[in-house]
């Protein structure tokens, strides 16, 4: 590992005799990007992105109004800038591949108040092949000691009328579906009070992120934040006239700032990844590469599996999670089929919701403090039988505390509640935080829930227990710090196509979820749907895919954990279950073999514990033939079986034709493959001896 660290006064004195508009330049390791920073007439920081010769970020603003103090925009003087370098190939304890390379330059600029407070405030920019991470660092200082925020304006002036995947900046929930427009035609005030959601609060015209976008010239960018740590979460407000955009807080009803911190603390890096293909964006390591350092040591008690669960016969109103219902899904008998099946199917887990008692009175109710209990189990529910009986069949129980968004109950009961887990061997729960945040006034995305999110974390580290969290916080790189944060929803999932009241989600959703939210961090999607149309539940409804394109997505989109996430009597018998029985959940590496934003993408993945590979590619509403080359693949003969659309399959009108076929292949093979409406294709590839 190599830590450069020029402090270049050379440069420094140069630059004062210079006038205080000259720029100071930073470039990417292969000097693709360059980042120019300025600092106005008026002593405004300024920053300029440009990539190959072409501006990507025109000149944009930085700084801070605050509550109790002033703001701290402009009159400032530079006392010093920084140059180094950094270079380190680290390695994740599961993830998407083994070995990241991370190497950036930085420019540090030091920036002092001319006025008589003489306030500090440090902008570090870090420079990537990938794209630029930027944030501020308030150093200890003697005229600042704690600040109320009371907004971050930082800037991202565009060059043009890009066209743009989006959803609105909800300060409550991630759970829209996108929308692909012109950024002059952003609108996302439509959204407010969006039907089907348990929370929404929408009070700009602004976006959340990821947000990404494709400019004329045909570069690809995506705006987010990495390494979000007692912060309120970023929304990126839009002017459609001028193609700009300038960072919205979330804030809280209960205080008139959005933030309160003690100098010194440094905010989220603000990211913009670069890339002149669209899976480069998918490849791209910026965000975890932005977060410090594995904290945790050793996490080798979670692994990554594959799990079934008493879930998808919820949505689909099957069973309930509640006992009084009378249909009470989490038996002890109704685990024991679940994990019968996952033992027989190489899955390693089963979800149990709805093993506890509380669930009488949730969604729906104001008073929810004080009612789930995430240690006692409901009357026809044994947890140790349920566990035991698990570990006899090599399966895992994965645990359930949905905290119906009352922070205060659950916050008091984590230590017993992950202390029972961990008594169990239980290393893996599921949280959910539905509905409006209790204590009233606060959102999902605000500092205080933040720090809920990620309190979380830290403690049910202690108890060596992993969390993969629904109506989460954005992911933003933190499983690299702490390693047990393993998969979150935050985005409109599988479950919406159980019953949403808008038809689902569309055949596109896919296709642009993979190029924004997944950009983000790995998803609990939850795949794998055999019975599309769920007839004898719902016949309003269904899955707006094709069955081949729930078999693509263990690919396509990444997590650690993958459910399969039928009702296991409807795979009972069909040959595509092979699939999922076969596919790897952990990789070595991950390759982008091609994709358009919002049409179609193909990954091949290798798995860390064999030579195995698998393909997944997935089209949107439009049916597609492309043709995979296989040059990715080492020396040597490959059993390839293929799951492909069948010649007559359409997500609508035939989305269960699937067909299988077996193939020799080698890395100088090619293969023509043809994905149906909303359909794709999955391919399992395993070494010849
Ligand atoms: C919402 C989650 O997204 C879903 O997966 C879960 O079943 C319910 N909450 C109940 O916790
Ligand atoms: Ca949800």
């Amino acid at each position: 590992m190599k830590y450069l660290k020029f402090t270049t006064v050379l440069v420094c004195i140069i630059f004062f005799s210079c006038s205080q508009k000259e720029a100071i330049n930073i470039s990417s390791p292969d000097k693709n990007i360059k980042v120019d920073v300025v600092l106005s007439e008026a002593g405004e920081p300024t920053y300029t992105i440009i990539h190959k010769n072409i501006e990507v970020i025109k000149t944009s603003k930085l700084g801070f109004d605050f509550e109790n103090i002033g703001s701290l925009t402009a009159n400032f003087k530079i006392i010093e800038t920084t140059n180094s370098n950094f270079s380190e190939t680290w390695q994740m304890p599961w993830g998407e591949q083994l070995d990241v390379v991370n190497n950036y330059n930085e420019l540090k600029v030091e920036l002092q108040e001319i006025a008589v407070l003489k306030r500090k405030l440090n902008i570090v920019f870090r420079v990537y092949n990938d794209g630029v991470g930027f944030r501020y660092e308030f150093p200890e200082q003697e005229n600042l000691l704690e600040v109320l925020i009371a907004e971050e304006h930082t800037e991202f002036n565009l060059t043009g009328d890009h066209k743009v995947w989006w959803t609105p900046g909800d300060w409550d929930i991630y759970e829209h579906l996108y929308n692909t427009t012109k950024f002059s035609e952003i609108n996302a005030l439509q959204y407010v009070g969006h039907e089907n959601l348990a929370q929404t609060s929408i009070p700009n015209n602004a976006v959340n992120t990821p947000v990404t976008m494709k400019t004329g010239s045909g570069l690809h960018i995506s705006f987010h934040e990495a390494s979000l740590v007692d912060y309120a979460g970023m929304t990126l407000q839009v002017d459609t006239v001028n193609y700009t955009m300038k960072s919205v807080l979330v804030g809280s009803n209960n205080t008139s700032y959005k933030v309160k911190q003690t100098v010194p603390f440094n905010t989220p890096w603000r990211t913009i990844q670069i890339a002149e293909n669209a899976g480069d964006l998918i490849e791209s390591n910026l965000i975890v590469n932005l977060n410090e350092p594995n904290k945790l040591g050793d996490v080798s008690w979670f692994k990554p599996t594959k799990y079934t669960g008493i879930w998808w016969e919820m949505h689909l109103g099957k069973s309930s999670w509640d006992l009084a219902s009378g249909k009470h899904g989490a038996t002890t008998e109704n685990a024991k089929a679940f994990i019968d099946f996952s033992a027989k199917n190489n899955i390693g887990a089963v979800l149990v919701e709805g093993w506890n008692t509380g669930w009488e009175h949730w969604i729906g109710f104001e008073d929810r403090e004080g009612v789930f209990d995430f240690v006692t189990p409901y009357s026809d529910y044994d947890l140790k039988e349920v566990v035991r009986y698990g570990k006899e069949k090599g399966v895992e129980i994965i645990m359930h505390h949905e905290t119906s968004a009352a922070t205060e109950t659950y916050e008091k009961q984590q230590d017993t509640a992950y202390a029972l887990m961990q008594s169990l061997g239980i290393h893996a729960v599921k949280t959910g935080y539905v509905g409006k945040i209790l204590p009233k006034g606060e959102y999902h995305h605000g500092q205080y829930m933040v720090n809920q999110y990620n309190n979380a974390v830290i403690k049910a580290a202690n108890y060596q227990v992993a969390i993969n969290a629904h109506e989460p916080i954005k992911a933003t790189g933190l499983r690299r710090t702490y390693p047990n944060t393993i998969s979150r929803e935050g985005l409109r999932g599988q479950e919406f196509n159980a019953w949403a009241s808008d038809g689902g989600n569309p055949p596109e959703h896919l296709p642009i979820v993979a190029f924004t939210r997944m950009l983000a961090g790995p998803i609990d999607y939850t795949p794998g749907i055999f019975d599309i149309k769920f007839n004898d539940y719902k016949k309003e409804n269904q899955v707006n895919t094709t069955i081949a394109q729930q078999l693509a997505l263990y690919v396509v989109i990444y997590s650690p954990v993958q459910m399969a996430a039928d009702l296991v009597e409807n795979y009972e018998g069909k040959p595509a279950l092979q699939f999922i029985k076969d596919v790897g959940v952990d990789w070595q590496e991950t390759k982008v073999l091609n994709g358009e934003i919002g049409d179609f993408v193909t990954t091949a993945r290798k798995e860390r514990t064999s030579d195995k590979l698998f393909v997944g590619g997935i089209t949107d509403e439009n049916t597609r033939s492309i043709e995979i080359d296989f040059s990715f693949l080492d020396e040597g003969m490959y059993e390839a079986i293929i799951y492909e659309d069948g010649k007559d399959a359409h997500w609508d009108k035939n989305p269960t034709s699937l067909s299988i076929r077996k193939l020799e292949i080698s890395n100088e093979s090619k293969e023509a493959l043809t994905l149906a409406e909303g359909g794709g294709f999955a391919i399992s590839l395993i070494k010849k001896q």
